[in-house]
Protein backbone atom coordinates (compact mmCIF):
# COMPACT_ATOMS: atom_id res chain seq x y z
CA UNK A 1 0.00 0.00 0.00
CA UNK A 2 1.40 3.54 -0.75
CA UNK A 3 0.70 6.09 2.25
CA UNK A 4 0.65 9.25 2.34
CA UNK A 5 1.85 10.98 5.75
CA UNK A 6 1.05 14.64 6.33
CA UNK A 7 2.85 16.15 8.85
CA UNK A 8 5.46 13.69 8.54
CA UNK A 9 8.23 15.01 10.09
CA UNK A 10 5.98 15.67 13.46
CA UNK A 11 6.17 14.39 16.76
CA UNK A 12 3.67 11.23 15.89
CA UNK A 13 4.38 11.84 12.30
CA UNK A 14 7.83 10.56 11.89
CA UNK A 15 6.58 7.54 14.40
CA UNK A 16 3.88 7.40 11.58
CA UNK A 17 6.59 7.64 8.70
CA UNK A 18 9.00 4.49 10.82
CA UNK A 19 5.46 2.51 11.21
CA UNK A 20 4.52 2.26 8.00
CA UNK A 21 7.66 1.50 6.44
CA UNK A 22 8.23 -1.75 8.94
CA UNK A 23 4.55 -2.65 7.65
CA UNK A 24 6.33 -2.61 4.39
CA UNK A 25 3.89 0.36 3.18
CA UNK A 26 5.05 2.46 0.51
CA UNK A 27 5.51 6.21 2.21
CA UNK A 28 5.20 9.56 1.06
CA UNK A 29 5.91 12.54 3.70
CA UNK A 30 4.03 15.59 3.07
CA UNK A 31 5.67 18.41 4.89
CA UNK A 32 6.50 22.05 4.24
CA UNK A 33 10.26 20.80 4.91
CA UNK A 34 9.47 18.30 2.23
CA UNK A 35 8.24 20.86 -0.67
CA UNK A 36 4.66 20.49 0.43
CA UNK A 37 2.87 23.42 1.88
CA UNK A 38 -0.52 22.32 2.55
CA UNK A 39 -2.05 25.84 3.30
CA UNK A 40 -1.61 26.64 -0.47
CA UNK A 41 -1.65 22.73 -1.81
CA UNK A 42 1.67 23.62 -3.43
CA UNK A 43 3.83 20.71 -4.33
CA UNK A 44 0.94 18.12 -3.27
CA UNK A 45 -0.90 16.94 -6.25
CA UNK A 46 2.16 14.95 -7.48
CA UNK A 47 2.75 13.52 -4.20
CA UNK A 48 -0.56 11.99 -4.39
CA UNK A 49 -0.37 10.36 -7.70
CA UNK A 50 -0.68 6.50 -6.68
CA UNK A 51 -1.75 7.19 -3.38
CA UNK A 52 -4.31 4.59 -1.33
CA UNK A 53 -4.46 6.20 2.01
CA UNK A 54 -3.61 9.40 3.73
CA UNK A 55 -2.60 9.64 7.30
CA UNK A 56 -3.01 13.50 8.46
CA UNK A 57 -0.92 14.66 11.66
CA UNK A 58 -0.86 17.92 10.59
CA UNK A 59 -0.49 20.55 13.51
CA UNK A 60 -0.08 24.58 14.65
CA UNK A 61 0.63 25.72 17.70
CA UNK A 62 -1.31 28.51 18.23
CA UNK A 63 -3.90 28.33 21.11
CA UNK A 64 -6.68 31.16 18.87
CA UNK A 65 -9.66 29.97 17.95
CA UNK A 66 -9.55 31.65 14.07
CA UNK A 67 -5.97 30.80 13.64
CA UNK A 68 -6.89 27.13 14.58
CA UNK A 69 -9.84 27.01 12.67
CA UNK A 70 -7.75 28.39 9.47
CA UNK A 71 -5.19 25.99 9.76
CA UNK A 72 -6.82 22.43 10.60
CA UNK A 73 -10.09 23.71 8.44
CA UNK A 74 -8.03 24.94 5.54
CA UNK A 75 -5.04 21.87 5.63
CA UNK A 76 -7.97 19.21 5.95
CA UNK A 77 -9.86 20.85 2.73
CA UNK A 78 -6.84 20.98 0.65
CA UNK A 79 -5.98 17.24 1.58
CA UNK A 80 -9.04 16.25 0.81
CA UNK A 81 -9.66 17.83 -2.68
CA UNK A 82 -6.36 16.64 -3.35
CA UNK A 83 -6.93 13.19 -2.16
CA UNK A 84 -10.64 13.50 -4.12
CA UNK A 85 -8.84 14.31 -7.35
CA UNK A 86 -6.16 11.54 -7.38
CA UNK A 87 -8.50 8.88 -6.38
CA UNK A 88 -6.98 8.10 -2.55
CA UNK A 89 -9.67 5.45 -1.19
CA UNK A 90 -8.88 6.35 2.96
CA UNK A 91 -8.03 9.76 5.15
CA UNK A 92 -7.44 8.74 8.29
CA UNK A 93 -6.93 12.10 11.27
CA UNK A 94 -5.43 11.97 14.40
CA UNK A 95 -7.74 13.62 16.41
CA UNK A 96 -7.81 14.00 20.56
CA UNK A 97 -10.63 12.36 22.91
CA UNK A 98 -12.27 15.11 24.63
CA UNK A 99 -12.99 17.99 22.38
CA UNK A 100 -16.42 18.37 22.43
CA UNK A 101 -16.49 18.68 26.15
CA UNK A 102 -13.38 21.87 26.60
CA UNK A 103 -14.52 24.57 24.69
CA UNK A 104 -10.96 25.79 23.87
CA UNK A 105 -9.47 27.55 20.51
CA UNK A 106 -7.40 24.99 19.54
CA UNK A 107 -10.33 22.57 19.99
CA UNK A 108 -12.35 24.30 17.45
CA UNK A 109 -9.98 24.25 15.32
CA UNK A 110 -9.78 19.98 15.57
CA UNK A 111 -13.58 19.61 15.80
CA UNK A 112 -13.69 21.56 12.56
CA UNK A 113 -11.19 19.31 11.21
CA UNK A 114 -13.24 16.38 12.06
CA UNK A 115 -16.12 17.56 10.62
CA UNK A 116 -14.69 19.34 7.45
CA UNK A 117 -13.73 15.43 7.07
CA UNK A 118 -16.93 13.92 7.72
CA UNK A 119 -18.51 16.04 5.31
CA UNK A 120 -15.98 15.25 2.73
CA UNK A 121 -15.67 13.34 -0.40
CA UNK A 122 -13.34 10.79 0.61
CA UNK A 123 -13.59 7.38 2.84
CA UNK A 124 -12.28 8.49 6.31
CA UNK A 125 -11.29 7.12 9.53
CA UNK A 126 -11.33 9.71 13.02
CA UNK A 127 -9.01 8.04 15.62
CA UNK A 128 -8.98 10.21 18.47
CA UNK A 129 -6.21 9.55 21.17
CA UNK A 130 -5.72 10.94 24.40
CA UNK A 131 -2.25 13.12 25.41
CA UNK A 132 0.92 11.73 24.45
CA UNK A 133 3.51 10.82 26.99
CA UNK A 134 5.82 13.55 25.67
CA UNK A 135 3.14 15.96 26.16
CA UNK A 136 4.32 16.31 29.79
CA UNK A 137 7.86 17.73 28.53
CA UNK A 138 5.84 19.72 26.05
CA UNK A 139 3.91 21.87 28.76
CA UNK A 140 6.75 22.41 31.20
CA UNK A 141 7.73 25.06 28.12
CA UNK A 142 4.05 26.63 27.82
CA UNK A 143 4.27 28.96 30.46
CA UNK A 144 8.25 29.40 32.07
CA UNK A 145 9.20 32.29 34.16
CA UNK A 146 12.80 31.39 35.13
CA UNK A 147 12.50 28.13 36.90
CA UNK A 148 9.18 27.84 37.06
CA UNK A 149 6.85 26.05 34.87
CA UNK A 150 2.95 26.73 34.97
CA UNK A 151 0.92 23.73 34.59
CA UNK A 152 -2.56 23.64 34.39
CA UNK A 153 -4.66 20.93 36.98
CA UNK A 154 -5.70 18.43 34.41
CA UNK A 155 -6.94 14.67 34.35
CA UNK A 156 -5.35 12.35 31.89
CA UNK A 157 -4.67 9.24 30.39
CA UNK A 158 -1.39 9.66 28.80
CA UNK A 159 -0.22 7.32 25.86
CA UNK A 160 2.73 6.49 24.00
CA UNK A 161 2.77 8.02 20.32
CA UNK A 162 4.45 5.36 19.11
CA UNK A 163 1.29 2.83 19.88
CA UNK A 164 -0.83 5.78 18.83
CA UNK A 165 1.42 5.86 15.29
CA UNK A 166 1.03 1.89 15.02
CA UNK A 167 -2.78 2.15 15.14
CA UNK A 168 -3.03 4.98 12.61
CA UNK A 169 -0.91 2.47 10.07
CA UNK A 170 -3.46 0.20 11.10
CA UNK A 171 -6.47 1.51 10.44
CA UNK A 172 -5.27 2.91 7.61
CA UNK A 173 -4.65 -0.39 6.07
CA UNK A 174 -8.33 -1.25 7.05
CA UNK A 175 -11.82 -0.06 6.08
CA UNK A 176 -12.92 3.37 6.50
CA UNK A 177 -14.51 3.40 9.84
CA UNK A 178 -15.74 7.00 10.39
CA UNK A 179 -15.13 7.55 14.26
CA UNK A 180 -12.86 4.74 15.66
CA UNK A 181 -13.06 3.12 19.65
CA UNK A 182 -10.83 6.19 21.31
CA UNK A 183 -7.48 5.23 22.22
CA UNK A 184 -5.91 6.26 25.65
CA UNK A 185 -2.89 5.08 27.99
CA UNK A 186 -2.90 2.34 30.53
CA UNK A 187 -3.50 5.13 33.45
CA UNK A 188 -4.83 7.96 34.60
CA UNK A 189 -2.84 10.89 36.29
CA UNK A 190 -2.46 14.30 37.01
CA UNK A 191 -0.57 16.30 34.39
CA UNK A 192 1.31 18.22 37.04
CA UNK A 193 2.59 15.26 38.64
CA UNK A 194 3.66 14.07 34.98
CA UNK A 195 5.11 17.14 34.60
CA UNK A 196 7.19 17.28 37.70
CA UNK A 197 7.98 13.49 37.24
CA UNK A 198 9.70 14.17 33.85
CA UNK A 199 11.44 17.17 35.00
CA UNK A 200 13.31 15.39 37.54
CA UNK A 201 14.14 11.89 35.41
CA UNK A 202 15.63 14.47 32.57
CA UNK A 203 17.12 16.48 35.45
CA UNK A 204 15.47 19.98 33.71
CA UNK A 205 15.32 21.67 37.01
CA UNK A 206 11.83 22.71 36.73
CA UNK A 207 9.87 24.10 39.43
CA UNK A 208 6.23 22.99 38.69
CA UNK A 209 3.56 25.46 39.49
CA UNK A 210 0.12 23.69 39.57
CA UNK A 211 -2.73 26.70 37.87
CA UNK A 212 -6.62 26.26 38.57
CA UNK A 213 -7.63 27.38 34.66
CA UNK A 214 -10.51 29.19 34.80
CA UNK A 215 -13.81 28.67 33.08
CA UNK A 216 -15.84 25.72 32.23
CA UNK A 217 -12.92 24.57 30.13
CA UNK A 218 -10.82 24.55 33.00
CA UNK A 219 -13.26 22.54 35.09
CA UNK A 220 -13.75 19.76 32.31
CA UNK A 221 -10.21 19.60 32.42
CA UNK A 222 -9.65 18.97 36.13
CA UNK A 223 -13.10 16.48 36.08
CA UNK A 224 -10.85 14.28 33.14
CA UNK A 225 -13.28 15.45 30.34
CA UNK A 226 -9.84 15.17 28.14
CA UNK A 227 -9.73 11.02 29.40
CA UNK A 228 -12.56 8.61 27.25
CA UNK A 229 -15.73 7.79 29.34
CA UNK A 230 -16.44 4.18 27.40
CA UNK A 231 -14.46 1.36 26.29
CA UNK A 232 -11.84 1.34 23.64
CA UNK A 233 -8.26 0.49 23.07
CA UNK A 234 -5.58 0.99 25.50
CA UNK A 235 -1.84 1.49 24.45
CA UNK A 236 0.15 -0.64 27.20
CA UNK A 237 3.55 1.56 27.25
CA UNK A 238 2.95 2.96 31.05
CA UNK A 239 4.51 6.68 31.76
CA UNK A 240 7.21 5.05 33.82
CA UNK A 241 8.47 2.65 31.03
CA UNK A 242 8.02 5.52 28.24
CA UNK A 243 10.35 7.56 30.78
CA UNK A 244 13.26 4.77 31.40
CA UNK A 245 13.30 4.30 27.93
CA UNK A 246 14.92 7.91 26.77
N1 LIG B 1 0.44 16.30 21.56
C1 LIG B 1 -0.48 15.46 21.99
O1 LIG B 1 -0.45 15.04 23.15
C2 LIG B 1 -1.58 15.00 21.04
C3 LIG B 1 -2.52 14.06 21.47
C4 LIG B 1 -3.49 13.59 20.57
C5 LIG B 1 -3.53 14.11 19.26
N2 LIG B 1 -2.61 15.04 18.89
C6 LIG B 1 -2.67 15.54 17.50
O2 LIG B 1 -1.55 15.01 16.82
C7 LIG B 1 -1.27 15.82 15.69
C8 LIG B 1 0.23 15.95 15.53
O3 LIG B 1 0.80 16.59 16.65
P1 LIG B 1 2.39 16.66 16.82
O4 LIG B 1 2.64 17.24 18.16
O5 LIG B 1 2.99 15.37 16.42
O6 LIG B 1 2.76 17.77 15.69
P2 LIG B 1 4.15 18.50 15.45
O7 LIG B 1 5.28 17.77 16.07
O8 LIG B 1 3.95 19.96 15.79
O9 LIG B 1 4.31 18.37 13.86
C9 LIG B 1 3.51 19.10 12.99
C10 LIG B 1 3.73 18.59 11.56
O10 LIG B 1 2.88 19.34 10.70
C11 LIG B 1 3.67 19.80 9.57
N3 LIG B 1 3.10 21.05 9.08
C12 LIG B 1 2.83 22.18 9.77
N4 LIG B 1 2.34 23.13 8.95
C13 LIG B 1 2.29 22.58 7.70
C14 LIG B 1 1.88 23.06 6.42
N5 LIG B 1 1.43 24.31 6.24
N6 LIG B 1 1.97 22.21 5.37
C15 LIG B 1 2.46 20.95 5.52
N7 LIG B 1 2.83 20.44 6.71
C16 LIG B 1 2.76 21.25 7.78
C17 LIG B 1 5.07 19.98 10.16
O11 LIG B 1 6.10 19.91 9.17
P3 LIG B 1 6.76 21.23 8.50
O12 LIG B 1 7.05 22.16 9.65
O13 LIG B 1 7.98 20.72 7.81
O14 LIG B 1 5.75 21.78 7.57
C18 LIG B 1 5.16 18.74 11.05
O15 LIG B 1 5.52 17.61 10.29
C19 LIG B 1 -2.04 17.13 15.90
O16 LIG B 1 -3.13 17.18 15.01
C20 LIG B 1 -2.53 17.05 17.33
O17 LIG B 1 -3.78 17.67 17.50
C21 LIG B 1 -1.64 15.48 19.72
Amino acid sequence: MRVAVAGGTGLVGRLVVDAARERGHDVVVLARSEGVDLTTGSGLAERLAGVDAVIDTTNQASQRRAQAEAFFGGVTRTLLAGGAAAGVGHHVVLSIVGIDDVDTGYYAGKRLQERVVAEGAVPWTVLRATQFHEFAEQVLGFARVGPFSVVPRMLTRPVAAREVAQALVELAAGAPVGRAPELAGPDRWQLVDLARRVSEARGLGRRVVPVRLPGAAGRAMRAGALTPSGDGPRGRVTFDEWLAER
